[in-house]
């Protein structure tokens, strides 16, 4: 099976570590990444845990001869897409940016693949298509609704590579519906780094107990949930990149879409708790109002992927926040400390 992989935005949080498990398992990778939300710093790590060097290539997937210059050069044989823009304020701000870049990539990215038939694809989607969710845990017939600009772009790219794959059948393409990715390589030397004020919960948590930043605000404890928190399904971000793998191998014609999570939920006060035993160190919080466009509770039925391509999530909550705490103490700045 090994070949060379492209890997779009591999310099990236979710990019990176799928790049590690990729190397140790013999593929030769190439990233392609702009790096306006992420550092070449990452890509040295690949590196350094791996023994091996990938390919780096920095380009913007917008620029289709940019683009089209690294099937040039690489004789490239599946591609893993997860270049975007993902924050989900941020697309309420600015939609436009939101539908440009990640669509536009993504045209690019599909056309160039045909140009130089490479039609097998893992695509980062993620449980917002589903919205506020009308079934838990949602299996991936439940119904979808994304609830802003972000979300939306993953939808639709979701049909465009379904229309794509109905089009023509040489196409493989796998459709990863992530649920909230956290954690780090347990050497701690790669993980998340999010610039400015971070949006989710656990890299907010975890510069509260490095010292970082004062307080968190916990948005809202009057939810539906057995503590009123928020509820979510967390996934260690080793066991989500060795989900690529999976769908890698077990990649079929046309086009399927599988839920990455765990099935088991967690509360905010769950992870504040189990941030402070891990860490030894106190998380101070205050209860603020719900944040707009939160839900109570999202939660993963992972019967399909567990059946399907071979693979489970089994690291727990423990792990995740042990290894994230571990990389955030031995670099509390991220990459540039
Ligand atoms: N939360 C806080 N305080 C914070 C940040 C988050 O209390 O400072 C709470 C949220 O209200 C929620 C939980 O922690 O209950 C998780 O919030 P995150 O922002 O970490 O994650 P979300 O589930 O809101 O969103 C994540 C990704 C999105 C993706 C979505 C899919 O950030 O990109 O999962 O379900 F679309």
């Amino acid at each position: 099976m090994p070949g060379t992989i492209l890997v779009t935005g591999g310099a990236g949080y979710i990019g990176s570590h799928t790049c590690v498990r990729l190397l140790e398992r013999g593929f030769e990778v190439v990233v392609a990444d702009d790096l306006s939300n992420s550092s070449a710093a990452a890509v040295d790590a690949i590196a350094r845990l791996t023994g091996c060097q990938p390919s780096f290539e920095q380009v913007d997937l917008t620029d289709i001869e940019a683009l089209g210059g690294v099937f040039e050069r690489h004789a490239i044989e599946a591609v893993i897409h997860f270049a975007g823009l993902k924050a989900v304020g941020e697309s309420v701000a600015e939609p436009l940016r939101y539908y440009r870049t990640n669509l536009l990539s993504t045209f690019n990215l599909l056309d160039l693949m045909a140009r130089h038939e490479v039609f097998d694809l893992v695509f980062s989607s993620s449980a917002t298509v589903y919205g506020d969710p009308e079934q838990l845990p949602i299996p991936e017939g439940a119904a979808t609704g994304p609830t802003n600009p972000y979300g939306r772009t993953k939808l639709m790219i979701e049909d465009i590579c379904r229309d794509v794959a109905a089009a023509d059948p040489r196409w493989r393409i796998s459709l990863l519906r992530y649920f909230n990715p956290v954690g780090a390589h347990p050497s701690g030397d790669l993980g998340e780094d999010p610039r400015g004020v971070p949006n989710n919960l656990v890299p907010f948590v975890m510069q509260v107990a490095v010292g970082r930043r004062d307080q968190l605000r916990v948005f809202g404890a009057d939810w539906d949930t057995p503590d009123g928190s928020g509820v979510r399904d967390y996934i260690h971000v080793l066991d989500l990149a060795e989900g690529h793998l999976a769908a890698l191998e077990h990649i079929d014609a046309g086009c399927d879409v599988f839920n990455l999570g765990t099935g088991v939920g967690a509360s905010v006060f769950d992870v504040i708790k189990t941030t402070e035993n891990v860490s030894g160190k106190a998380v101070s919080y205050e209860v603020v109002d719900r944040r707009p466009g939160d839900i109570a509770t999202s939660l993963a039925d992972p019967s399909k992927a567990i059946r399907d391509l071979e693979w489970r999530a089994d690291r727990s909550l423990e792990v995740m926040l042990a290894d994230a705490w571990r990389w955030q103490s031995r670099h509390p700045n991220g990459f540039d400390s």
